[in-house]
């Protein structure tokens, strides 16, 4: 199908909203938060303030997410190669990974989101595992939202240390090989408690994975914008999402049966209930974010 990308470049973010079929949001969107280094340079600054100004994009889709209702979103923030970045560069990401979690905890209790991590936590500094582990106790009963941050992660260590522990149960005796399938592999993964993404977004215009969750994309929607990411907002939040909502999901099946199971996504046009969606939003409590 082709993008409604252009479609939907000139319209604001009323209009965007109008548009949306509150019934067919995704319920996990995934994000590889690109292009803050670019934007910074752009901008004749250094790539720290790129970084500091995606938190504002950050604070602004999180909040959104919720608002929307979608159920789990998970944002890819340091990954297993952007150790091989300069130190200093390393060193500004984790002060500012650290200061983000102590300011968004009264947020995320507030907004009743409950926060996780996927990746090799341990590899962090240990102020910032603690940070990280603090919020993540004090988030645990909170029910609207999973927020999931990718932090020291790699997609394909993930299905290594998956196999690993597989490994050390089989030695147990815990499991046997025939009971390894897809559903046992995918609860050894780090992302075992919540559904496989069903739109990732990807920003700065590259079109790549880099090692994103690979075992969970594999019936993901891909979206990918130019947009970098510091400049990502609701608008841009929505048009992605209407873009998603154009598409036909079919999973392997023909375009007849998927539309029967209730796969296939229509694309939503202006209509009354994505208005009155909106005004909802807007005229109820959940807008005091
Ligand atoms: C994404 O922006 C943030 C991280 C990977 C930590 P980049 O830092 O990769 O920005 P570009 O891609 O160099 O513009
Ligand atoms: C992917 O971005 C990782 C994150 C956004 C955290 P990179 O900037 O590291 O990816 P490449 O190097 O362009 O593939
Ligand atoms: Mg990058």
């Amino acid at each position: 199908m082709v993008s409604r990308t252009k479609d939907l470049e000139n319209l604001d973010e009323e209009a965007l909203g109008a548009m949306i079929d509150p019934q067919n949001l995704p319920r996990h969107v995934a994000i590889i938060m690109d292009g803050n280094g670019r934007w910074a340079a752009q901008k004749n600054l250094p790539r720290i303030a790129g970084h500091r100004r995606g938190i504002q994009s950050v604070r602004e889709i999180v909040t959104f997410s919720r608002e929307l209702g979608i159920e789990t979103l998970t944002l890819f923030a340091f990954s297993n190669e952007n150790w091989q970045r300069p130190s200093t560069e390393i060193s500004q990401l984790m002060m500012l990974l650290e200061r983000y979690l102590k300011q968004e905890l009264k947020t995320m209790m507030k907004n009743e989101i409950r926060f996780r991590t996927v990746g090799q936590i341990e590899r962090l500094p240990a102020s910032v595992v603690r940070m990280i582990r603090s919020v993540e106790e004090k988030t645990e009963q909170n029910k609207k939202m999973t927020l999931i941050l990718a932090l020291s992660y790699g997609g394909r260590a993930e299905v290594v240390d998956a196999v690993r522990r597989i490994m050390e149960e089989f030695q147990k005796e815990k499991i046997s090989i025939k009971d390894i399938d897809e559903e046992l592999f995918s609860r050894y993964l780090y992302t075992q408690e919540v559904p496989d993404p069903d739109l990732m977004i990807r920003t700065s215009g590259e079109v790549r994975i880099s090692n994103f969750l690979l075992w969970q994309l594999a019936y993901t929607e891909l979206y990918f914008t130019k947009t970098f990411w510091p400049d990502f907002r609701r608008k841009d939040f929505l048009q992605a999402l209407l873009d998603y909502q154009g598409r036909e999901r079919r999973f392997g099946l023909v375009g007849e049966q998927a539309s029967n199971s209730g796969s296939m996504q229509n694309a939503s046009s202006p209509g009354s209930s994505g208005k009155r969606f909106l005004e909802d939003l807007n005229g109820g409590e959940e807008r005091e974010f």
